[in-house]
């Protein structure tokens, strides 16, 4: 049988309206510049920045032994706004293991889930208050928030999983959410690159 660190019982609480995690361990912030290449119109985020590095996505994360048999939590908040007609979005990821899922379950916002598996399927699924949504193993997943409000969510994961950006970063996700006459649209993105 595979050894799983032992830890004592615990618990912690989530303020649905903040996302903040108490206690917490580790709060990750990730800024317009942190996104470079990501967003379709370089040119409105080069302006935005010129203004203000803002903002567009925290992590507050527990710690917990990052191995199998353990549950890696936390909530992941996407803040409201747009580049060009984007709207804020994570930087969206496949799990280093691959056939690994995740649960997402919203606690305030309106959103949608991109996923993307690793054969070019692609799946967007509503974010909501009180909805879920079950990120299948082989699956790419990022948060893009389409309200006026923060779109929060508690993430559970398997231990060992990891994260693999590099690959989002370099050939994008075939479909992006795009305001058009004031609703999300999804729209094919000209760089995207197929994985195979
Ligand atoms: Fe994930």
């Amino acid at each position: 049988m595979e050894h799983v660190t032992r830890t004592d019982p615990f618990s912690f609480s989530v303020d649905p309206s903040t996302g903040i995690v108490t206690p917490h361990d580790n709060l990750i912030q990730r800024r317009l510049s942190h996104m470079n290449g990501m967003f379709m119109d370089q040119a409105a985020r080069e302006a935005m920045l010129e203004v203000e590095d803002t903002l567009l996505y925290e992590v507050y994360e527990v710690e917990v032994p990052d191995e199998a048999g353990h549950l890696m939590v936390c909530t992941s908040i996407t803040y409201p706004g747009k580049v060009g007609r984007e709207y804020f979005m994570t930087k969206g990821h496949f799990h280093e293991k691959i056939q690994t899922a995740e649960i997402y379950s919203c606690l305030r916002g309106q959103g949608i889930m991109m996923m993307e598996s690793d054969r070019g399927d692609w799946k967007a699924e509503p974010m909501t208050q009180g909805r879920a949504v079950y990120v299948p193993p082989y699956y790419a997943h990022r948060s893009i928030n389409t309200g006026q409000e923060p779109l929060i969510s508690l993430c559970v994961y398997p231990g060992g999983a990891g994260h693999d950006y590099a690959t989002i970063e370099t050939k994008g996700f075939r479909k992006l959410v795009l305001e058009k006459n004031g609703k999300p649209e999804i729209e094919d993105n000209p760089k995207w690159k197929s994985r195979i």
